[in-house]
């Protein structure tokens, strides 16, 4: 349970769309971020439960309309999913993700009547595409890939794919329904129509789903450089880098030069430290208050053996529970997090490559949206300075790599690959 978010939510956000249509793209995106904000948020995809209970290589024939076996196959693994979502949202989960195509109205009727015998509310989102681009660019990047299609040449594949699509689109009857909640986005957002949108959570869908895009950009987060305070191990303040910290900046515009396509959009905090380190890159910076580091409020500029010696009780507070714990006149990582959602908004909207310097509470707040982990999975994520962490949107998930820079400004290693999901 979130520690900050309503606990009454109790949301079914109900896909609608044709296939290749980025559906389970958005799905995963949407939990992601409602993860992050600390609500429970799982998606039920229908096509793992086909996968799953029926094997994969199913050709296009079993989704034809007037293929009755695969009707039936199809409605029985419908509801099996939406049972299952039911049962997760009654044992506590907050957002629950209907990912299939849910293209006839029946089908829908089927759903929301469903959700509302429970008291679950819902949304239809809808996502429209007749973009061909947009739709065969899906189809080879994600479909091809799919275990549906192992060991099938890539033509025959994406033939195979085209041709399920066309059954879906005979039966398509888009969403009109009046007394549904329901988003249309269309062409990835060029257009969003909504239709009685009501209650916190749903409000900020809307918001996030009005920043999605589909531009492929680098996002680079990186601490500022060593600080005085680092090599005194106190935290907080707000003191200048030290020599080494200067030198890690000239690092880093080194790396800039080299691996920027195009120059940045570079944000910083309001700090000394991250500015003093941006200087360095001879671009344009944005400080933002939103990125200072987390408020140590009394225990600012002490070092942790010091807030132990005369702090105890607040140290072993901490320790306890140190995502909801609140520094005395300062914040805690669940005001972190809030204080961080406009940011990752506004990085979710940005379609320049993002280089953000700031520091290593907020930096693990901000990475953990990326790489998908909830709240309490924060607090000790591994932000080390003198490190760029760069992460690449992919179809579904992002790819991370991380450069550890000589403070020399003499070169980089790359310190691994990992492919998130
Ligand atoms: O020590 C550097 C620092 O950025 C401090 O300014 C900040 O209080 C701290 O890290 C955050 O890390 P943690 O939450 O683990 O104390």
């Amino acid at each position: 349970m979130s520690p900050f978010t309503p606990e009454k939510t109790r949301l079914v956000v109900v896909l609608v769309g044709l296939p290749a249509r980025g559906k389970t793209h958005i799905g995963r995106k949407v939990a992601r971020y409602l993860n992050w904000l600390g609500f429970a948020t799982r998606a039920f995809n229908i096509g793992d439960y086909r996968r799953t209970r029926l094997g994969r290589h199913h050709r296009h024939d079993f989704f034809n309309p007037t293929n009755e076996e695969g009707n039936r196959l199809r409605n029985e693994l419908a509801a099996l999913a939406l049972e299952d979502l039911v049962t997760w949202m009654r044992g506590g989960g907050q957002v629950g993700i209907y990912d299939a195509t849910n293209t006839t109205a029946a089908r829908r009727r089927q759903v929301f009547d469903r959700c509302s015998q429970v008291g679950l509310d819902v949304v239809f989102v809808e996502s429209v595409c007749e973009d061909p681009a947009i739709i065969e660019s899906n189809i080879r990047e994600t479909k091809l890939t799919s275990p549906d299609y192992e060991g099938v040449d890539p033509d025959e594949a994406a033939r195979d794919f085209r041709a399920r699509i066309d059954h879906y689109t005979r039966a398509y009857e888009p969403v009109h329904e009046e007394n549904y909640s329901y988003i249309k986005l269309i062409d990835v957002g060029r257009v969003i129509v909504m239709h009685q949108i009501q209650g916190y959570v749903t409000g900020k869908l809307v918001h996030f789903l009005m920043n999605m895009h589909l531009v492929r950009r680098p996002i680079w987060l990186t601490r500022h450089g060593e600080s005085e305070f680092n090599v005194q191990g106190r935290i907080g303040g707000d003191s200048p880098l030290t020599p080494n910290g200067r030198n890690y900046a000239r690092a880093l515009a080194s790396f800039v030069r080299e691996h920027a396509i195009r120059p940045p959009t570079v944000w910083t905090s309001t700090l000394r430290r991250t500015v003093e380190t941006a200087r360095e890159l001879h671009l344009p910076f944005m400080p933002w208050r939103a990125l200072d580091e987390i408020d140590g409020g009394l225990c600012d500029a002490m070092t942790y053996a010091e807030i132990a010696e005369r702090m105890p009780e607040e140290y072993a507070a901490r320790q306890a529970d140190k995502l909801n714990y609140r520094y005395p006149r300062g914040e805690s990582y669940v005001d972190v997090t809030q204080r961080l959602e406009p940011v990752i908004l506004e990085l979710e909207r940005e379609r320049e490559p993002v280089l953000v310097v700031g520091h290593q509470a907020v930096l693990r707040v901000l990475y953990a949206y990326f790489t998908d982990r909830r709240p309490e999975q924060v607090l000790h994520l591994d932000v080390p300075i003198h490190t760029v962490i760069e992460l690449t949107p992919g179809p579904y998930a992002f790819t991370e790599r991380r450069f550890a820079l000589e403070p020399s400004g003499s070169g980089t290693s790359d310190i691994g690959d990992a492919m998130r999901d």
